[in-house]
This record gives structure tokens, C-alpha cells and sequence, in this order.
């Protein structure tokens, strides 16, 4: 039995043991995944101790995603853009990083939603670590323009540097200016965790808007919220972790399991 589980620290809320279980029976794959609580100054110490006793890999989440970027021996291109790890493999000495949060976000809005980013209009929420993981991934699905829009302007404006190749398809502004409507706008910021809402005008959203909320939980966010007020599309981050996940799986496994049970599933227990 290989062994895999996700590092956090809290843990104990993670849904990622529930989802892997199911894809491993769906596939027949013989695995086993938990929780791995990790000390905040610990992490380094605790893949150590998973490659010693012999797991294939591990998921990373909050607060070790950026460390796990730099303790990983080798980066996949889309984790290297994302600065921060999602996935790790043990592959003989190597410890290779990955992020799949950005395709599994990707995944969501055009396998699950059934919405194409291509040529489409993107506004982009936020201009932290969750907006950075998600830009490659959203470039590669073909928008016209991706605007990233942030409460800190230099914060968006240094990522957008980073990403100079794909200028011609980038902007970046307030929320006060922002300039819609959308056809797609996902909220990357973590401010549905204090019930904030950026503060962009309504007229982003037109009646084909999709608005995503990365943030999940037992009621829809403010945002959501807000966004359904002005007649959007609403849609939460719940689909982006079951599809994250996937992708993980695929590149332990080698075969990428299906979704749709087990994000619906997951909405009938939320
Ligand atoms: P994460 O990994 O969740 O992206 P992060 O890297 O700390 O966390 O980034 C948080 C993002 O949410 C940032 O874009 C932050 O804006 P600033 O760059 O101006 O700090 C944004 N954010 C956090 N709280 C917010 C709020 N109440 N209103 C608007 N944006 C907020």
C-alpha cells in the first residue's frame, strides 16, 4: 500500500483524505492518505520523516505551501510560476514540486461550470499567493485579457511583471476603477474570511458573468453574495479543491480520476 497525506498546520478540517479515498476506490488504486500535522518551524523536518518511512508524496496547504516551493529539489514550470508547492512526489532522492491549484481552478470553471476562458474577458481578485498560483494556468486557457485587480496596486503591478511575456494580455487596477463588465471573475483575495467584500463597482458583473469564490464553506461567501445581487453566475472554491486533488492524484498515480461524484458528494455534506 503506497502512502500519501496532506501537511498543514491546522489539519484537522482538511477534506483532502475524504477526496483521495474516494478517487482511490473509484480507480482501485491501492493507497492510503491522512493528515499530517506539522510544527509551524517543523515542516522541513516532517517530509524528511515521510520519505524515511517511505510515502510517494504529499499535499501542502496552508501556512507551508511557499516552503514546500523551496525545500523541493526540482519545480515543474506552473509551481515555479505559482512560487509556491500545492504537491509533492518522492521520486528516489528527488523531491519534486508541483501546483496544481491553478489547472484544478482552470478545470472547474470550464469542465464543471462548462464556461471557455478562451477569448474571454478575466478579472483576477487579488494579487497574493492564491491569485499568483492561478495566472499561468488561467493564461494558458486563452483569455483575451486577464485584469488583475488588488487593494495594493504595486503588489498586482510587481506580479504582472513577472508574468512580462504574456503582457500584451494583462492589466492590472484598483477595485474602485475597475473597468467591466467581466465574463469571468474570481475572487483570489482572503477577504470573504473577514465577510469583506472588495469593493469593485456592480457594473463588473453582466448577466453571463460567471464569479467564482476560491473560499468555501456552509453558506454562500459576501461575495458570492454580491455578485448574485447584480445577476451573476455564482460558483464557490469547493469544485477548485475537488479538481486540484485530481490532478494531484493523476501525477501520482498516472490516471486522473473523475469529479463529478465526489463534488457532489461533497455539496450534499457541506
Ligand atoms: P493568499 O495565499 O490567500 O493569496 P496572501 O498571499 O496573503 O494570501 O494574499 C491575500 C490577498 O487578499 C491579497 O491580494 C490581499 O490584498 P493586499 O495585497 O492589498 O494585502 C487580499 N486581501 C486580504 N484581505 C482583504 C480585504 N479585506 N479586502 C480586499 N483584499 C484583501
Amino acid at each position: 500500500t503506497d502512502r500519501y497525506c496532506v501537511i498543514g498546520n491546522p489539519i484537522a478540517h482538511s477534506k483532502s483524505p475524504r477526496i483521495h479515498a474516494q478517487y482511490a476506490a473509484e480507480l482501485g488504486e491501492d493507497l492510503q492518505y491522512e493528515q499530517c500535522l506539522a510544527p509551524v518551524d517543523g515542516f522541513a523536518a516532517t517530509v524528511a520523516r515521510l520519505i524515511g518511512e517511505g510515502y510517494k508524496g504529499a499535499n501542502v496547504t496552508v501556512p507551508f505551501k511557499l516552503e514546500a516551493a523551496r525545500l523541493a529539489t526540482r519545480l515543474t514550470p506552473r509551481a515555479q510560476a505559482a512560487g509556491a508547492v500545492n504537491t509533492l512526489v518522492f521520486d528516489g532522492g528527488e523531491i519534486v514540486g508541483d501546483n496544481t491549484d491553478g489547472v484544478g481552478l482552470v478545470a472547474d470553471i470550464v469542465r464543471n461550470a462548462g464556461v471557455s476562458l478562451d477569448g474571454k474577458r478575466v478579472l483576477l481578485l487579488g494579487a497574493g499567493g492564491a491569485a499568483r498560483g492561478a495566472l499561468l494556468p488561467l493564461l494558458d486557457a486563452g483569455p483575451r485579457q486577464i485584469v488583475i485587480a488588488n487593494r495594493t496596486l504595486a503588489t498586482a503591478e510587481a506580479l504582472v511583471a513577472e508574468f512580462a511575456d504574456h503582457a500584451a494580455r494583462l492589466a492590472v487596477s484598483g477595485f474602485a476603477d475597475v473597468d467591466g463588465p467581466f465574463d469571468v471573475i474570481i475572487n483570489a483575495t482572503s477577504a470573504s474570511l473577514d465577510a469583506a467584500v472588495p469593493p469593485v463597482p456592480a457594473t463588473v458583473f453582466g448577466p453571463d458573468t460567471l464569479a467564482l469564490d476560491m473560499m468555501y464553506g456552509n453558506k454562500p461567501t459576501v461575495f458570492m453574495d454580491f455578485a448574485a445581487g447584480h445577476g451573476a453566475t455564482v460558483r464557490d472554491g469547493l469544485g477548485m479543491l475537488v479538481e486540484q486533488a485530481a490532478e494531484a492524484f493523476a501525477l501520482w498515480r498516472g490516471k486522473r480520476p473523475g469529479t463529478a461524484h465526489v463534488l457532489a458528494s461533497m455539496r450534499q455534506s457541506q
